[in-house]
């Protein structure tokens, strides 16, 4: 799907672009190499991600600027970092939903089901709270909306009972203990393709993060970003999250502030999901910013300011 984005985003010379999801640098990287006179912004909540992958993108020199925040506030993260030209400046944007390969393979930030490692689950581990901490307080009824919301997982009763029933005695401190109470609760694997535990460690990893709300948010801000005829492209891994892209993109069009460049979205062919699993549920959707937003957007800060 890297292709496609890539298209959709229609790089030009002498571009700006806007990483929203940073994460290894992998769509950073192409942008740059194949907009030869490009600059881009990467942005990622996680820190040690952003050093790691600034690092490696340091090569590009001033081409490159890393930017520490949640996607929704990078522009005011750009302006206390005093990086100049965000609003209105880009000519593209890009957002790649969810995790990278790097964080769900670091054992201790708690991501994945099958390393042992302390339930924490933040992308940004300056703040907010654990997984472990929020399985200890929420309600029996609260997880299992949770689990269901954000995991489509259709035993979330039964699993969010015995996770009340266990905290009486200990508290669930490490990834593998919820690994298997998850696997005992809904009786084992019954040849299911995919672990039992992986709707709850996605609905959990979504609640920890806030990512339906960052979404959102960022969704409505991501337009007054883009310079006219500036592209977005989405590429989502949830149902969830597609649904509100598709939303959200669909509000903007009738509001006369992005062309929808997909109508329906593009999803992987089979030889790309058999090279990477977790293509599996990918799909991406893209828009193209209207002039005729802006203008919008000009008449609503005039009312503003006239009261
Ligand atoms: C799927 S990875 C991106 C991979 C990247 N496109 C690449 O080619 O390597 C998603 C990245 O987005 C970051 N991220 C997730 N939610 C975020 C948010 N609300 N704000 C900023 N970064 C976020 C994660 O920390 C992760 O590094």
């Amino acid at each position: 799907m890297v292709e496609e984005l890539l298209r959709f985003l229609d790089l030009r010379p002498g571009g700006r672009y806007l990483d929203l999801t940073l994460g290894g640098g992998g769509h950073a990287r192409k942008i740059l190499e194949r907009a030869p006179t490009a600059s881009l912004v990467g942005v990622d909540r996680d820190a040690s991600t952003l050093a790691a992958t600034a690092a490696e993108l340091a090569g590009f020199g001033e081409r490159f600027t890393a930017l520490h925040a949640p996607y929704d506030r990078a522009d005011e993260a750009a302006a206390a970092a005093g990086v100049a030209g965000f609003d209105g400046a880009f000519q593209g944007a890009l957002l790649d939903l969810g995790i990278s390969s790097l964080q769900l393979d670091d054992a201790e930030r708690g991501l994945s089901f099958e390393r042992d490692g302390s339930l924490d689950m933040r992308m940004d581990r300056s703040v907010g709270e654990t997984a472990a901490e929020l399985l200890g307080r929420v309600s029996e009824r609260e997880l299992a909306d949770l689990l269901f919301r954000f995991g489509d997982e259709t035993r979330s009763r039964a699993i969010a009972r015995a996770l009340v029933e266990r905290r009486r005695h200990a508290p669930v401190r490490r990834t593998l203990e919820l690994a298997d109470l998850v696997e005992r609760a809904v009786g084992g694997r019954r040849g299911s393709r995919i672990h039992p535990a992986t709707r709850t460690f996605q609905a959990l990893r979504m609640a920890v993060n806030d990512e339906i709300g960052g979404l959102e948010r960022v969704l409505a801000k991501v337009a007054s970003w883009l310079a006219p005829d500036g592209r977005l492209a989405v590429l989502s891994f949830h149902s969830g999250e597609d649904r509100i892209v598709k939303r959200s993109l669909r509000a903007a069009a009738a509001a006369g502030e992005f062309e929808l460049l997909t109508r329906k979205p593009i999803e992987p062919g089979a030889v790309e999901v058999e090279a990477n699993p977790r293509a599996r549920s990918a799909k991406l959707r893209a828009a193209r910013r209207l002039a005729a937003g802006a203008v919008g957007d000009e008449r609503r800060d005039q009312r503003r300011d006239n009261g």
